[in-house]
Formats: structure tokens, sequence, C-alpha cells
């Protein structure tokens, strides 16, 4: 699929998936474009966990229990080590969590799946700390969102945006 084609594709979806199963290969290209994104200094900090064992996927979904995550053949977990100041007393954490979770979306768009970022979702109550404690994460990274990944039993519709115009200009 085309680059643009892509980011024109991309749309949340929350609805059921398939009964269809997200290969290795896939997964690995999925987590590789989130390696890929830029991050502040290189500081490299989010990472990304594709589960796809059943018993694990329903511990999440139970956890945020949606049509997505109940029936997400695969359900990609974002985490972050947050850095201090990095350069001038600035850190990049908010900016390198937005980018890595952007490709990892767009990966999944351009491999015919469909899914959606669950930040609110994962922020919400103690949800990020169940579902680290379901992974057995012991160290300080934070789950920052999870995004379940799948063939979409409906194509998703993408949402309507604002006109070029109102919301940029080339001068
Ligand atoms: C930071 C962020 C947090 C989001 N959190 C949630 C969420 O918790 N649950 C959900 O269903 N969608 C969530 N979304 C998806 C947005 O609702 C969605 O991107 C927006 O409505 C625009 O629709 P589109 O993704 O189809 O373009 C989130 C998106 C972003 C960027």
């Amino acid at each position: 699929m085309d680059f643009f084609e892509v980011v024109k594709k991309r749309a949340s979806y929350r609805g059921p998936y398939k009964d269809q199963k997200v290969p290795d290969e896939d997964i690995r290209k999925i987590l590789q474009a989130g390696i890929d994104a830029p991050s502040g200094m290189n500081f490299q900090g989010v990472s990304f966990i594709g589960v796809k064992d059943p018993e694990v996927l329903k511990k999440i979904s139970e956890v945020i229990s949606t049509p997505a995550t109940q029936t997400a053949p695969l359900i990609v977990v974002i985490t972050q080590k947050l850095s201090g100041p990095l350069v001038y007393g600035m850190s990049f954490n908010v900016e390198d969590y937005g980018a890595a979770t952007e490709n990892v979306w767009l990966a999944i768009t351009a491999l015919g799946y469909a899914g959606v970022w669950m930040d609110g979702m994962t922020k919400a109550g103690d949800n990020a700390d169940k579902i680290k404690k379901i992974l057995g994460i012991e160290d300080e990274s934070i789950v920052k969102t999870i995004i379940p990944v799948g063939v979409p039993e409906k194509e998703p519709v993408p949402s309507e945006k604002k006109k070029f115009e109102e919301r940029a200009c080339i001068i």
C-alpha cells in the first residue's frame, strides 16, 4: 500500500475481529516500525510487546473489556522508560511515545489489519499497573497503551477530519 493510502486508511477500529491469527512475521514488522520511530536525542525509551498467547490475551481483555480486546489475536503493548532531562533541561517522553505509537498503528494498517490506540482506557484507574503485572514487568517501565490488532469483521470507517484550510496553510 502506498504510504499516503496507509495514512488515509488508518482509522480507529473498536469492533470484533475475525478468527484469523497474525503471523509472527507481521508481528515483527509491526513492532519494528515502533523501534524505527524517532526519539529525542535518540533516547529510545519506548518498548513494544506483541502478545499472542491466548491466556495472556484473555487476562488483558479482562482488564480492558471491549469487543476488540476480547477477540484480538494480537495485542501490542507499548511501554516506556521515562528519561530525565536530556538536553537544556528538556525531556521528550510524550513526543517519543506518540511518534512510536503512530508508527506502530500505521504498520498495522499497511499490513491490512485494524486497531485502536487505547491510551485513555489503559490510563484509566489502575489498568496500566494491572497489565504490567500480567506481563510480569518488574522494572520501572510504564505501560502506556495497548493496541488490539487483527483482521476486522467490518472495515473501519475513517473519521472525518477538518478541511485542509482549517488546519494547514502554505505560506
Ligand atoms: C492519545 C490518544 C488516546 C486515545 N485513547 C483512546 C481510548 O482509550 N479508547 C479508544 O477507543 N480510542 C482512543 N483513541 C482513539 C481516538 O478516539 C481516535 O483516534 C479519534 O477519535 C480519531 O479517530 P480516528 O483514529 O479514526 O482518526 C485515542 C487516540 C489517541 C491519539
